[in-house]
């Protein structure tokens, strides 16, 4: 069994040590990740693995980062459980968790932000305005510190993805991103740490976001389809089930995020479902 995931906590110490990784040439996979772990991110962790062989780092960082969450939003409630995270580090075979403070990654002072300005402005961005300059800015932090020549994000996140890709191009991080998979329940309801929000009755009823996903995607299967009037099967798809509230259903490139009017096999499908104040995200390549 591997051992015990190394614990550093500030961005001095994880620096210092990736620049001996560096010197010697090796190889490190970075999975950034909230804490409250699931299958999910094991898969992640193992995709970062593959990456850079039994001789390179995995490295997990778990950082609940404020600028992410908007003043309307329980960054307080969000879930922790950092001895179970520290487990499953540790089964998986992580190497070094980096768990640094708020006030290590946001000093007194702190006024520097990065912003991506056309990909983060759909979806996402148009629900939670500051929630991606949030991401790009402790991301890029966080590349800065761990100092990875691989990073791992998770499809379900898949506008985060792209952000991600874009802003690695343009800032040149001299690293590269893999995008893995999304890891479903039974029901088909993408892992989220986010899903422990939900009450028994809205559990039971988050299966919808899959159900919606497989029901564009036979619709398009033989023949391209407007996206209003795939739009309209969502929402009533959705408004069947008593807890939820649609936020949005888009069509997109899945390159450009760009709209589509006329949605064919290929084109990339994403929503949101509020189940009162919890709110799911989900995608797929229809
Ligand atoms: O996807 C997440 O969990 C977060 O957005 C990330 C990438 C760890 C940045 O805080």
């Amino acid at each position: 069994m591997p051992g015990p995931a190394r614990i550093v906590r500030t961005a001095a110490a994880m620096q210092r040590l990736a620049k001996e990784w560096q010197a010697k040439k090796l190889g490190v996979g970075f999975v950034p990740t909230m804490g409250y772990l699931h299958a999910g991110h094991v898969s992640l962790m193992q995709r970062a693995r593959k990456a850079v062989g039994a001789k390179g780092l995995v490295v997990v960082s778990i950082y609940v980062n404020p600028t992410q969450f908007a003043p309307t939003e329980d960054l307080s409630k969000y879930p922790r459980d950092f001895a179970r995270d520290k487990k499953m580090c540790a089964d998986a075979g992580v190497d070094v968790i980096f768990a640094p403070t708020d006030k290590e990654m946001y000093p007194e002072g702190f006024s520097t932000y990065v912003i991506e300005e056309k990909l983060s402005r759909s979806m996402e961005g148009a629900s939670r305005p500051t929630h991606f300059r949030g991401v790009t800015t402790v991301v890029a932090k966080l590349f800065n510190m761990v100092l990875p020549t691989v990073a791992i994000f998770g499809a379900k996140d898949f506008q985060q993805a792209a952000i991600v890709k874009q802003m690695v191009r343009d800032l040149n991080f001299p690293l590269r991103i893999i995008v893995a998979p999304i890891w479903r329940e039974a029901d088909g309801l993408a892992m989220s740490s986010r899903n422990k929000y939900l009450s028994p009755a809205q559990r039971s009823q988050a299966g919808v976001l899959w159900l919606a996903l497989e029901q564009a995607k036979t619709a398009v299967a033989k023949r391209a389809v407007p996206a209003a009037q795939l739009t309209k099967m969502t929402s009533w798809l959705i408004s069947t089930q008593s807890e939820t509230r649609l936020d949005y259903v888009e069509f997109f490139d899945p390159e450009t995020l760009a709209p589509e009017k006329l949605v064919r096999r290929g084109t990339q499908m994403a929503l949101a479902v509020f189940f009162g104040k919890t709110r799911l995200i989900d995608n797929a390549k229809l």
